[in-house]
């Protein structure tokens, strides 16, 4: 396994990859989890060599707190990496390899979909989401890159800015992988206490509860019934919950028949956001 710092030497290597070869690319921010592993074995089987990015990207996070306390563990991340059978190179740059000094992000029009949910509730998240993903796939080049489900609305949000930029590259969207307690798996689960752990399973459970009773149950009481198992948790902090359209991500009143609609959650443990999302129909 090879490990480049400098986006220079990644594009020179990648440059001369056979034409016929297949580039696959995991980009992350590192503290990998089974959820990412799951994304590299993918990538692994449907391409001849798999780039995975390690950069917590500044520009994406809206609160300071959050960026410094965000996990990072690179030596772990790169022993797991190279426990996996096949072509695996990692790009594991500094800052100043991706950004001049002002460390700026790129004003993006999505369409809309940024300003719902996420990006409602993280200014300029999705700005800096674009800015980055933009400049990594233009130096990996990869034929394919993968994206886990439990960012929906990123993996939208990609999907769109590839078309926007006509990025010669297919996005993949890859199911949430999940602990033996249903809690999405996420590197920010390893900031979580024993306890927040157990009690983080409500939003889980919530979204099951949801999809479970969706066909038979108005949006709006749905609502309520959420807001409720929240109340009945104080421990976890509701930020919203969202029953969204899948392709406009528009929170939805009313069902409509030929719509598919998915139920998101962002919730605190403590000082710890945590997202979640599940197909209703
Ligand atoms: O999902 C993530 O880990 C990040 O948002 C991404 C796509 C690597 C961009 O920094």
């Amino acid at each position: 396994m090879v490990i480049y710092s400098q986006k220079e030497t990644l594009a020179q290597a990648l440059s001369s990859v056979a034409k016929n070869e297949k580039i696959g690319f995991v980009p992350t921010m590192g503290a990998l989890h089974k959820g990412h592993i799951s994304l590299v074995k993918k990538a692994l089987d449907e391409n001849n060599l798999v780039v995975v990015s390690i950069f917590v990207n500044p520009t994406q996070f809206n609160n300071p707190a959050d960026l410094a306390k965000y996990p990072r563990t690179p030596e772990d991340d790169i022993l797991l990496l190279k426990k996996l059978k096949g072509d695996v190179i990692v790009y594991l740059p500094e800052v100043s390899d991706l950004y001049d000094a002002s460390v700026s992000a790129k004003k993006y029009n999505f369409g809309n979909l940024e300003n719902e949910m996420e990006g409602k509730h993280r200014k300029g998240h999705f700005d800096g989401v674009g800015t980055i993903v933009s400049k990594l796939l233009k130096i990996v080049k990869p034929n394919t890159a993968y994206f886990g489900e439990k960012d929906f609305q990123q993996l939208q949000i990609v999907k769109k800015l590839v078309a926007m930029e006509k990025l010669p590259v297919k996005i993949v969207g890859c199911p949430i992988l999940r602990e033996s307690n249903g809690l999405a798996m996420s590197s920010r689960n390893k900031r979580l206490s024993t306890k927040q752990f157990e009690e983080a399973t409500i939003i889980y459970k919530t979204l099951k509860e949801v999809r479970d009773k969706f066909s038979s149950t108005s949006i709006t009481d749905l609502n309520a019934l959420v807001a409720e198992r929240f109340l009945q948790n104080p421990n976890l902090n509701l930020e919203y919950f969202e029953i969204a359209n899948e392709k406009t991500l528009k929170t939805a009143k009313r069902r409509n028949r030929d719509s598919k609609y998915r139920a998101f959650i962002a919730a605190f443990a403590g000082d710890v956001r945590l997202i979640d999302n599940m197909p209703l129909n």
